[in-house]
């Protein structure tokens, strides 16, 4: 039969999802507009200033450009071999929440993770980076694959983060950040093993990542100084590549 009309108050809930989702569509072009007119206009004074140079001048500096390049390339692939080797701290991303998000929630999950991985890679960090719970169900594997996780120097586990990292659970070195912690992370080791829950959620479901910590028998559980060190009116929980 036909569904029931819907209520007043249901359609302005709708109206206004509607209006929302209209709003962040045209933000999102607006963004990538104004992307794509600074890189126009950097390529005009690149072109303009290559055009005032003699045809020697100009070889001269192509091949310095491509010199300086293959220097940084070379550079950031020593820093990152270094950090898939001896990096340390180890951070750790756990990918095992995925079936309490729906396809947008993972889409941001990947782009987060890319940003994370980029943010270490660019800033030279020494930390080595690992993704746990990436088994063939995992559907957050198809996103990670479009954001390039092919090409990432980290790495990846199928098994969960708790079985990779027992020992130093044991021995009372892997950290679980998550924002319900009740204890401040007040310093960082190069010893310890620092979890960073995989989760992205548009409206906060609190103590997933503590709820799943405890079960696993965790005892170190942190919240980042945000109220004491943060800016003020810091939002308590964080995005993965903030934290
Ligand atoms: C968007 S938050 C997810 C919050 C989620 N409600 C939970 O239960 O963790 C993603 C992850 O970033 C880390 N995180 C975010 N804010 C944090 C904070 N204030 N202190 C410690 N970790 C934080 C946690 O590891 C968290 O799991």
């Amino acid at each position: 039969g036909a569904s029931p009309p819907l209520q007043k108050s249901e359609l302005k809930r709708l109206r206004k999802a509607e209006l929302k989702e209209q709003k962040r569509l045209h933000a999102k072009e607006q963004r990538q507009q104004k992307k794509k007119a600074q890189k126009q206009r950097k390529q005009e004074l690149r072109q303009e200033h290559l055009e005032s140079m003699s045809a020697a001048e100009r070889a001269e500096f192509l091949e310095k450009e491509r010199e300086a390049g293959r220097e940084r390339k070379a550079a950031i692939e020593a820093t990152l071999d270094y950090s898939f080797h001896h990096g340390r701290p180890r951070i750790v991303i756990n990918c095992s929440f995925s079936d309490t998000m729906d396809v947008r929630e993972l889409t941001s999950l990947a782009k987060q993770v890319q940003l994370s991985y980029t943010q270490a890679r660019d800033s030279n960090s020494k930390a080595q980076l690992h993704i746990t719970s990436l088994h063939s169900q995992n559907p957050v594997i198809q996103s990670l694959e479009k954001q390039g996780m092919k090409s990432w120097k980290l790495h990846l586990h199928e098994e969960s983060v708790w079985d990779v990292f027992a020992t130093e659970a044991r021995e009372g070195r892997l950290v679980v950040l998550t924002p319900d912690a009740e204890e401040e992370l007040l310093e960082v080791l190069e010893e310890e093993v620092y979890v960073v829950g995989g989760i992205v959620d548009r409206s906060v479901k609190k103590m997933q990542s503590r709820s799943q910590a405890v079960d696993q028998g965790a005892t170190k559980l942190r919240k980042l100084p945000l109220k004491r060190f943060g800016p003020s009116g810091c939002c308590p929980v964080l995005n993965i590549d903030c934290v």
